[in-house]
């Protein structure tokens, strides 16, 4: 088979993957969409409007899929979790408003992947916002790349973001007061290339470092710069997968109309 084509996003953040039919898998497109990944960290595949089980099908391609405990399945796909948006939901959309990287706050089998696909998209607004961690590492000062070499982030499900995801259990009737909290190295190797993880989301404070709530402060303005980000338009069926150890992203502000996105987390 050919190499797919792709297409970078803009400021390099992730990339399109053009002209591919996920309903049609093979070996050697999978093999090649994980290589994308893998250097990316983040990929769009357009239009694919795939039903639950080619979704799910595609999903288990790329890895093993886990139940994500808090929120809801579709019926007879479990691993698929429906994020849905109605025109009366007055709060920020499900992990909005904060960069962040999903689930950093667990210290063991932390889900790696995560992927949406449009079902019901409204038009010119929620988008989804993509920071990429490899750029945001390359273009440190060397000055600040040395400090953080060994520096360990503390992750907490009770961070900043902690807010729009503690109103939606109360909705889904999910009572999960218990606090999670996980360390992880902030330089992250990733498929030979490093990866700044800060998810601000998160991160509640820096060890093994000085001047810690400034580095931790300048880690997080810059992970938002311009420069690193990618406000990502859907369509209806399109699919979006990405690494949570090389990009951060987050929901953007949507109001007065209905969405419907399907969520599969792989490890
Ligand atoms: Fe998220």
């Amino acid at each position: 088979m050919k190499s797919v084509s792709i297409t970078p996003g803009k400021n390099n953040v992730g990339a399109y993957i053009n002209d591919v039919n996920l309903n049609k898998l093979n070996n050697d497109l999978t093999g090649q969409i994980k290589d994308i990944l893998n250097k990316y960290g983040v990929i769009f595949i357009k239009k694919q409007n795939l039903d639950p089980s080619a979704y799910q099908n595609f999903a288990k391609s790329i890895g093993q899929l886990v139940e994500y405990p808090r929120l809801k399945g579709l019926e007879n796909f479990p691993y698929i979790n429906v994020l849905e948006r109605k025109p009366s939901d007055k709060s920020l959309a499900f992990g909005g408003s904060w960069l962040h990287q999903d689930t950093s706050y667990l210290e063991k089998d932390r889900p790696r992947y995560t992927m949406l696909m449009g079902i019901e998209i409204p038009v010119g607004q929620g988008n989804t916002i993509f920071s990429s961690g490899f750029n945001a590492y390359k273009n440190l000062p060397d000055k600040i790349k040395q400090k953080i070499k060994n520096a360990k982030g503390v992750f907490s499900s009770a961070g900043p973001i902690s807010k729009t995801r503690l109103e939606l259990e109360k909705r889904a009737g999910i009572n999960s007061s218990k606090v999670l909290e996980a360390e992880h190295p902030i330089v992250q190797e990733v498929n030979g290339q490093k990866s700044l993880y800060v998810s601000p989301g998160h991160l509640i404070r820096i060890k093994n470092i000085d001047e810690s709530e400034n580095i931790k402060n300048f880690l997080i303005d810059h992970v938002n710069k311009e420069e690193f980000i990618f406000s990502y338009e859907w369509s209806k069926g399109d699919l979006v997968l990405w690494d949570n150890l090389s990009v951060m992203h987050k929901a953007s502000e949507i109001k007065n109309c209905s969405r419907i996105m399907h969520r599969i987390t792989i490890k």
